[in-house]
């Protein structure tokens, strides 16, 4: 058995960490960290454990979990408008989701706090000059100069407001009207009638559509009763910079634990997911759900140990996989993992990113993913769950409410020559609304397991 120290929300500084800034000046950083822990929670705790009992759905086989949002939130994009149609895209993944797979679909942005990026090097080189790289509005700016890059302590604050506002804004959006049921259905009807990739789904959005006049037919008031008329939302970011999430961590009293305040949900990135190492150490301790990303050179033990110590008590809806392999690699290196997790009764949520390792460079040098390479992750994820007897229970992606042009292909057919157009992105490539529904949508078509094979996507069903 192991043999664990105690845990503080401290413990993880005595532990080697990776992917950090070297802030010049420490003092000013531990002093901004101390502002931080004065000021209020961002979530509230009990807020997290209901996202937690909703996880706990999903891990059951009984919800699904949508997470999604910007690769990297930047302080140059926040506006009304992006928040907006952010929002709205999500609430329209999440109508098609609900639909295609017949059950509660659990919202999870990544938001309000997605500032902060690990990177593969430690510096940029151009020109020959040589500055440290880019990590995120959370660390530095990315502006190739050498005042740009140099790490400031004030941007945690800064990110701390944006997060602030971001949260009262989307929580007014779910509350306000925004969310009803019938609004939902209303952009989805405009996305059918306006857009390339849209006219495929007609069938599908007339079934939610005739469902809906049913229930109103029936008597229920769809604006009156609340199920129908508001949306649950909840935040989630990579805990990258333990500084921060030290700071916004805070006692519990109701149930004697730590909470992560900082957001509902907490995840560790691929890069970062070393047993001995410090993200593991800080997120053991919390009592808020965590995810871990699950990448290609996770090793069968590798991945039982880590949720023996992120999950010891086996607890459903508490730890999330987001399995990130690569179309060319989910087919030999995910089976593996799902039936050791299934054999040794461990209670997980499994989903699926089919971004992070389908990353190219374009010609002219832009980061992009393919659509269909994203298509060909998810449509395989599903049938090796269902191969595996395992619960595929959810999709992570990177998207956007904008019309950019950063993923290639869909409906919309991006091209390589067009990716210059609306380039926006502070990191990775995002897809694009009409994108995101795309997808959406054709997943909910799998789920529905029914018509992927006559359209051609060679999903069974
Ligand atoms: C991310 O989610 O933006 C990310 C960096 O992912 P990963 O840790 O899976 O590479
Ligand atoms: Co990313």
């Amino acid at each position: 058995m192991s043999s664990l120290q105690p845990w503080t929300p401290e413990t993880w500084r005595h532990k080697p960490i990776r992917q950090q800034p070297q802030y010049p000046d420490r003092a000013r950083l531990a002093h901004v960290e101390r502002d931080l822990a004065g000021l209020p929670p961002l979530v509230a705790a009990s807020e997290t454990r209901v996202l937690k009992t909703e996880l706990a759905q999903v891990a059951l086989g009984k919800a699904f979990l949508l997470q999604g949002g910007d690769c990297a939130e930047s302080f140059a994009e926040f506006s009304e408008d992006n928040l907006r149609s952010y929002f709205r895209v999500m609430l329209q993944m999440t109508m098609a989701l609900m639909y295609g797979a017949g059950c509660p679909v659990v919202k999870v942005g990544r938001i309000a706090g997605q500032f902060a990026k690990p990177r593969s090097e430690d510096t940029e080189t151009h020109d020959g000059i040589e500055l440290p790289s880019y990590r995120g509005d959370m660390v530095n700016a990315m502006d190739f100069t050498p005042e740009a890059r140099v790490p400031a302590p004030e941007r945690l604050l800064k990110v701390y407001q944006q997060s602030a506002i971001t949260l009262n804004f989307l929580r007014s959006l779910a509350r306000g009207g925004y969310a009803s049921l019938r609004q939902i259905s209303q952009w989805n009807d405009e996305f059918i009638r306006t857009s390339a990739q849209g006219k495929r789904f007609q069938e599908l959005a007339d079934s939610i559509n005739s469902a809906l006049s049913f229930i109103a037919a029936c008597g229920v008031p769809l604006d009156e009763v609340r199920q129908f008329s508001e949306a649950k939302f909840y935040t989630s970011h990579e805990a990258l910079l333990l500084g921060y999430e030290q700071a916004l961590t805070r006692f519990d009293d109701n149930e004697q634990r730590w909470y992560d305040c900082s957001a509902h949900m907490l995840w560790i990135g691929d890069r970062t997911r070393d047993a001995g190492e410090a993200h593991v150490e800080f997120l053991r301790g919390i009592a808020n759900p965590i995810a871990c990303k699950v990448g290609p050179s996770t090793s069968r033990d590798g991945l039982l140990a880590l949720i023996d110590l992120l999950n010891p008590e086996n607890e459903p809806g508490k730890l999330t996989l987001i399995a990130r392999m690569g179309a060319a690699k989910i087919g030999e290196k995910l089976s593996p993992l799902v039936r050791a997790v299934k054999e040794s009764g461990k209670t997980v949520v499994w989903a699926c990113d089919p971004m992070h390792g389908n990353t190219i460079k374009a010609p002219g040098g832009y980061k992009t993913r393919r659509f269909t390479d994203i298509l060909s992750e998810v449509r395989q994820f599903f049938a090796i769950h269902k191969a595996e007897g395992s619960y595929a229970g959810g999709v992570h992606f990177e998207m956007t409410g904008q019309d950019v042009t950063e993923c290639l292909g869909g409906a919309q057919a991006i091209s390589e020559i067009n990716l210059s157009d609306r380039y926006h992105t502070h990191c990775d490539p995002r897809l694009n609304a009409n994108q995101a529904l795309e997808l959406a949508f054709l997943i909910a078509e799998m789920l529905k397991g029914n018509k992927g094979e006559a359209q051609g996507l060679g999903w069974k069903g």
